[in-house]
């Protein structure tokens, strides 16, 4: 078979300024050691998300310029729900200024103390947003999910045992069933049809409206396609369609599957929780024909759902990670497999066994991956999650670090570098080193913590 290449030409370039090693190991003493506190400019490959982060296309620049900045009623709200409802037909689209803030909108109406919020897992935000109207928010994950060498096709899916249980025990707390696809927090892993189905047959059985997380949809359907018996010949934008037609609403980051740099959207076809929602997206984010996003920013989705599902583009997305994951395995690197629809998950844990979860294996594979060659990943671990709210710390369960690909804005020979820079860390992997915290904030530590390396 030929090379899968990427299936765009390049007109605008952005230049990476390469730096070298003293300069990186100066700015990682500056920054304590965290990465995000590094300036963007000083990374020579930044894979720290996939979230905004996409290029956008000369069809979407176009669109730019078409955007209608009317406070009320403009054009580009109604090409904005054209599109969205051409692959999600939901009665009600109400634009956000990205996925989180339709997510608070959303468990602000059906949140609260004594609630219980079911999901394969939540993303931190949609935990966060639950949580912080006193509900409870349960990741109801299969087991295979756990394992990173099981190689099932659908690691994402929700256990229907444990969800059907849960709603049975304690039905009457539970506002509604929610769906991540693809699962982030789970290395990216698809659901398939047959699960979201039947998830949403055991919700609906119980009174429950079913809400899908739609970050990663199309990715989400490209697996589905390539995977599920009985829809390999299916086109993407059927299964899309199918994916959300047995849902009653959904949460989306245009952020991710829409190519935008900015928005989101709730939707849902309940006229109640639409208008409360509404409400309420007035107060906080804007007029519901604009919702906290420019006229051209709705444009820019529009156009973006038009090419997300385009085939060619997902063979080559999907393709992309599993090429990198093909050769980190090569050379010995543990990653979560099957590799998922966004990123690649090394299993820092694994590849440096002499570093306990308590000095940040995670930490000081991502630090080494900035010295060594300017790239910025993100540890997805015991910084991340350690921290209990009593200020104690425990183990997370796995200590991985994220590798995750922006859209359309790296090259084959970007990967190959990653994957060099790789095999350099991986030679001197019993050198490196774990890591001690010097100061962190009592939440979400990982965004600002200082670390010092252990000698
Ligand atoms: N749900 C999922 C599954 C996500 O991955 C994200 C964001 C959100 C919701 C929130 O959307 O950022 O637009 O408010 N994930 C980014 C990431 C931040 O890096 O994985 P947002």
């Amino acid at each position: 078979m030929k090379t899968i290449i990427e299936p765009f030409r390049i007109k605008v370039v952005e230049p990476i300024r390469l730096t070298t090693l003293e300069e990186r190991r100066t700015l990682l003493a500056a920054a304590g050691y965290n990465l995000f506190a590094i300036h963007a400019d000083d990374v020579i490959i930044d894979l720290l998300t996939d979230s905004g982060t996409s290029a956008m296309s000369a069809e979407q620049w176009g669109a730019v310029m078409r955007g209608d900045e009317s406070y009320a009623g403009s054009p580009s709200f109604y090409r904005f729900e054209t599109a969205v409802r051409e692959l999600m037909p939901f009665r009600h689209v109400i634009p956000t200024h990205q996925g989180r803030a339709a997510e608070a909108i959303l468990f602000s109406i059906v949140g609260g103390p004594g609630k219980v919020i079911p999901s394969n897992t939540h993303f931190d935000t949609t935990r966060g947003n639950i949580e912080a109207t006193g509900a409870e928010a349960v990741d109801l994950v299969v087991a295979a999910a756990h394992d990173p060498d099981d190689l099932g096709p659908f690691k994402g899916n929700i256990d229907l045992d444990r969800l059907e249980k849960l709603l049975v025990e304690q039905g009457e707390r539970v506002p509604l069933v929610m769906l991540t696809v693809t699962n982030n927090a789970g290395g990216g892993q698809p659901v398939s049809l047959a699960n979201i189905r039947a998830t949403a047959a055991i919700a609906h059985r119980h009174g429950k409206p079913l809400i899908i997380d739609g970050c990663r949809f199309a990715e989400n359907a490209w697996f589905i396609k390539c995977r599920e018996p009985g829809q390999e010949s299916r086109s993407v934008k059927d299964i899309v369609r199918d994916m959300f037609a047995s849902a009653d609403g959904m949460t989306m980051s245009a952020k991710k599957d829409a190519f935008a740099n900015i928005g989101g959207w709730l939707a849902v076809n309940d006229d109640t929780l639409a208008a409360a929602a509404r409400n309420r997206l007035i107060l906080t984010e804007g007029f519901p024909t604009y919702g906290g996003l420019a006229g051209r920013d709705l444009d820019a989705i529009a156009a973006g759902l038009h090419e997300i599902v385009d085939e060619q583009y997902l063979r080559y997305r999907v393709r992309t990670n599993e090429y990198i994951g093909e050769k980190l395995t090569a050379l010995g690197v543990p990653i979560v497999r099957p590799v998922g629809g966004h990123a690649v998950f090394v299993d820092a844990r694994r590849f440096l066994p002499h570093i306990p979860p308590l000095q940040y294996p995670g930490q000081s594979l991502a630090v080494a991956l900035y010295e060594h060659g300017g790239i910025r990943a993100c540890e997805i671990g015991t910084v991340m999650f350690g921290l209990r709210p009593d200020g104690t710390e425990v183990a997370a369960e796995m200590d991985l670090v994220r590798l995750a690909m922006p859209r359309r804005v790296y090259t084959q020979s970007h990967a190959d570098y990653v994957v060099e820079v790789f095999e350099e860390v991986a030679q001197r992997r019993d050198q490196l080193r774990g890591m001690k915290i010097v100061s962190q904030p009592r939440q979400l530590r990982h965004f600002t913590a200082r670390f010092e390396p252990l000698s």
